[in-house]
């Protein structure tokens, strides 16, 4: 078999540091367990609108449609506010998931039993957490059409429409059931259905697949507002949701929160199989781009390091690697490591960026 490509875009903020300390580890586990990866590296964001005047180029678009899997770090920051919608940093992002089709976006929210204190919420609510949130994301009222600012008379009117066909139903509710056949074998669907006709298709799309090819799974549906209440009244009755790609952006930052580790969560984002029988596919932590920490060495680089596990185990089936990787992760967390998101705590131990990168490749080393 060729060896596995792998497209690094750090982007803006502090995407650039945290990526280094990913690369620390697909260094030590190209010379230390055999795993190696073609690696090339691009810009996005507004690292890409700086060099060339888009925050995509048609070059790096088209290798990443190339490659087995692309890695991205974070996109944006003040500097960029200003720019014409068309060329902010997330328009760069927002292509890469359009153009590749990266249709289920897997976002685990998982307590690390190091962290639960730094939950806003009741430690027994969140201790042992682990829910994944399968968020629609090629679709609906990011993409929706007609959309825009339009003047009516003497006032300006701003249009999105949502909007879901079946087929875009169909396949992301596939990749949530499939999902929770490796997990509780239980999915929450979440929309407004109450209110909204997209709404109302979403749960009967969502339940006819149930009752057609999954009916071993658990499906409840929930009005999304009312889910945002569970998931912080008892987040634990969830294993699986699924939802569409606004409620999914919402549902994930509070759902990430609740675990008091924002900069700990990784995601996933695939497509259809491609020739070689890998999905198409995109892994970014869920944090951002934190401008006003960048270059500080302060940022959390756990987020990213755990995207390339997602990676090792969703594109290049590296299922053991990527759980070698996880358990180094807790490892250090368990040590009282802690970047300086996550002080607080008596006895911890603060480290930067690039200790924590060493100290998680350290684990790994003990641990072969
Ligand atoms: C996310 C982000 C993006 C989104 C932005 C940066 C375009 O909030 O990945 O959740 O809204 O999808
Ligand atoms: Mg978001």
């Amino acid at each position: 078999m060729s060896t596995p490509s792998l497209l690094i875009l750090p982007g803006d903020g502090i995407g650039p540091e945290v990526m280094a300390e990913v690369r620390k580890i697909i260094d030590w586990m190209g010379a230390n367990r055999g795993l190696a990866f073609e690696v090339s590296e691009d810009l996005v964001g507004g690292a890409a609108y700086d060099a060339h005047g888009t925050p995509l180029h048609d070059d790096t678009m088209a290798k990443a449609q190339e490659v087995d899997a692309v890695l991205l770090g974070a996109v944006g920051g003040p500097k960029y506010d200003a720019l014409d919608f068309s060329v902010k940093p997330e328009r760069g992002l927002l292509r890469l998931r359009k153009e590749m089709d990266l249709y289920a976006n897997l976002r685990p929210a998982q307590c690390f039993d190091a962290l639960a204190d730094f939950s806003s919420l009741k430690k027994d609510v969140v201790a042992g957490l682990d829910i994944m949130i399968v968020r629609e994301l090629t679709s609906g009222v990011y993409f929706g059409e007609p959309r825009g600012i339009h003047t009516e008379g003497n006032e300006r009117v701003g249009i999105n429409t949502q909007r879901y066909t079946e087929s875009e139903i169909d396949r992301v509710a596939r990749s949530a059931f499939e999902l929770a056949r490796k997990r509780d074998g239980k999915v929450c669907s979440m929309e407004k259905a109450n209110v909204m006709e997209s709404g109302i298709l979403w749960r009967e799309v969502v339940q006819e697949v149930r009752d057609k090819d999954y009916p071993d799974i658990e499906l409840s549906h929930m009005y999304a507002d009312a889910g945002a209440m569970q998931l912080t009244r008892w987040p634990k009755q969830f294993d699986v949701i699924v939802t569409d790609n606004l409620f999914g952006d919402l549902l994930s930052d509070l759902a990430a929160m609740l675990t008091g580790s924002l900069g700990m969560l990784p995601s996933a984002s695939l497509g259809a199989p491609m020739e070689n029988g890998r999905p198409k596919a995109l892994y970014e932590p869920v944090h951002g781009s934190a401008p006003d920490i960048a270059g500080q060495g302060k940022a959390n680089p756990i987020a990213c390091i755990l995207s390339f596990a997602m990676a090792l185990r969703y594109s290049f089936d590296q299922g053991e690697e990527a759980t070698r990787l996880e358990q180094a992760v807790e490892a250090v967390l368990a040590d009282g490591l802690r970047t300086a998101d996550l002080l607080g705590e008596e006895g911890a131990t603060p480290v930067s960026t690039s200790e924590m990168g060493d100290a998680i490749v350290a684990k790994l080393a003990a641990s072969a």
